[in-house]
């Protein structure tokens, strides 16, 4: 079988870049028959920029209540937090003595720091801690810890999944003599919505601050996002540029082939943005109202998400464990006798 993996960071509230980038396309994968699922909250990787305690619990029950609403089954996926597998670090730490540091001083989210403070004219690496700078080593442990062949994500994170390739690849060679511990992982990216634009057209992403709610605050609030959504100054009745207009990409993300050509002709034809925004909203409702409501029950039930999640850790660790006894055996941690 192929197994499949991705996870999300629980730093804050999930969008519909998260949905349609990364949740729907694994949820769909999960289904098919020869596949076992892997997915995951990132929550060790949400202490990297967080430092918002309450912020990174709420984000947990969150996602992990926004992954059962969209109709992950977690008797199918193995559906688990990162910290509750304590193998996990531990590979970091083994992965971590085999990366070249010149690979980290490559990493986008490192070097997009760097050039910000360059920008200000403050020390390279002012702000930076030693999480940030390591964050693509205990990416790869993630994704080494189980083998997974795929990795579906948004185009953010293809750097990532590379340097998980190259990581692997140094440990085999290292440790391996002939046999190799770990799979290399490929990337899978979902074109059509490898980055879902947000409402200024930029990357939908919570550090940018332009982000559509998926369920939390109500369909109210997933309606006032829309509504905020940049577009252009022509007016009802002109012609508008569907092709170069990310409320249209919005749109297609979520739409069959024909509904989009459909809307795309409206615009062409001089639909007005305002109804425009409307069409895209009743649209996404379509789609995000019965999870909605799935996702307000969950949320009322942290004691059945919290159960769900501890099944999932034993079903991890039934891996985990034993792999990582033969990880420690062939770095040379070993019993005496
Ligand atoms: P994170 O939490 O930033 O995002 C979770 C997933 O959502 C995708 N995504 C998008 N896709 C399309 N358009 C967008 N605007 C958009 N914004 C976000 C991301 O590409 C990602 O797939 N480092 C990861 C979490 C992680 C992980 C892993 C992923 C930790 N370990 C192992 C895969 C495998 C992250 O911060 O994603």
């Amino acid at each position: 079988n192929t197994r499949v993996l991705t996870g999300i960071t629980t730093s804050g509230t999930p969008h519909l870049g998260n949905f349609a980038g990364a949740i729907w396309p694994a949820i769909l994968s999960s289904r098919q028959p020869d596949v076992d699922a892997f997915y995951f909250m990132a929550d060790y990787h949400a202490l990297i920029k967080c430092g918002d305690p309450a912020r990174v619990a709420r984000s947990r029950l969150e996602i992990a209540a926004t992954w059962l609403a969209a109709g992950l089954d977690p008797e199918r996926v193995t559906f688990y937090r990162q910290s509750d597998i304590p193998e996990i670090p531990e590979l970091s730490w083994f992965l971590t003595c085999v990366t070249a540091k010149g690979l980290m001083n490559r990493a986008h989210a490192y070097k997009a720091s760097v050039d910000q403070n360059q920008a200000q004219g403050v020390e390279p690496d002012d702000g930076v801690t030693m999480g940030l700078y390591s964050y693509p080593v205990l990416m790869a442990a993630d994704i080494l810890m189980f083998n997974a062949h795929r990795v579906p994500v948004g185009r953010d994170q293809i750097q990532h999944i590379e340097m998980a390739r190259d990581i692997a690849q140094r440990f085999n060679h290292l440790y391996g003599a002939g046999q190799d511990f770990f799979v290399l992982p490929e990337v899978a990216i979902a074109e059509d919505v490898a980055t879902l634009p947000g409402l200024d057209g930029r990357k939908m992403s919570k550090s940018y601050n332009n982000t559509i709610p998926l369920f939390e605050g109500g369909a109210q609030a997933t309606r006032a996002a829309i509504m905020r959504i940049v577009t252009d100054s022509r007016q009802p009745g002109e012609p508008k540029d569907a092709e170069n207009s990310h409320l249209f990409m919005l749109y297609k993300a979520f739409a069959t082939e024909a509904e989009s050509a459909t809307f795309r002709r409206e615009l062409e034809t001089g639909l007005g943005w305002g109804d425009a925004k409307q069409a895209l909203f009743e649209r996404l409702e379509q789609t995000l109202a019965p999870m909605r409501e799935r996702y307000e029950s969950l949320i009322a039930a942290p004691e059945r998400i919290e159960d769900i999640l501890q099944a999932g850790a034993a079903k991890a660790r039934r891996i985990a464990t034993p792999f990582m006894q033969t990880l420690r055996e062939a770095v040379g941690l070993r019993r005496l006798a």
